[in-house]
């Protein structure tokens, strides 16, 4: 079933200009990018974005990593689009992470780990609003 997922191309590796690189991974695993912007992220969207990790200990450094330096917002289409960008990231940690995934090639650790992408279909259209409106998303 096509699907619509969120992800963002986090600070370590817009940092680190691989943005291009980290988009090529993207859509030769067939994922189409409808929709993307390079925003730096404030505090209140961070805090938000990543509410539902409020009580855990590293929730402060993630928010202060997140608004450390710009990050890009995208919208990826594709069949079972949310299962295969987590796929194609690989592992949170990673370490743990498989050959060939975003975060195998590219991630520095579990907290600076290169991207986000939705773990269901219900969030992503939750954090898809956070960032888009229906016509920034052209697929
Ligand atoms: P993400 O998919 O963006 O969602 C939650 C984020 O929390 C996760 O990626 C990691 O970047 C971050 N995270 C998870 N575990 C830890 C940890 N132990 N220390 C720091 N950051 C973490």
């Amino acid at each position: 079933m096509t699907e619509r997922t969120f992800s963002i191309i986090k600070p370590d590796a817009t940092r680190r200009n691989l943005t291009g690189k980290v988009n090529a991974v993207i859509e030769d695993a067939g994922l189409r990018i409808v929709a993307q912007r390079r925003i730096k992220m404030t505090d209140a969207q961070a805090k938000k974005f990543y509410e539902v990790h409020a009580e855990r200990p590293f929730y402060g450094e993630l928010v202060a990593f997140m608004t450390s330096a710009p990050v890009v917002v995208q919208v990826l289409e594709g069949d079972n689009a949310v299962a295969r960008y987590r796929e194609v990231m690989g592992a949170t940690n990673p370490a743990q992470a498989a050959d060939g995934t975003i975060r195998k090639l590219y991630a520095e650790s579990v907290g600076e780990n290169s991207v986000h992408g939705s773990d269901s279909l219900e969030n992503a259209k939750l954090e898809i609003a956070q960032f888009f409106t229906d016509a920034d998303i052209v697929g």
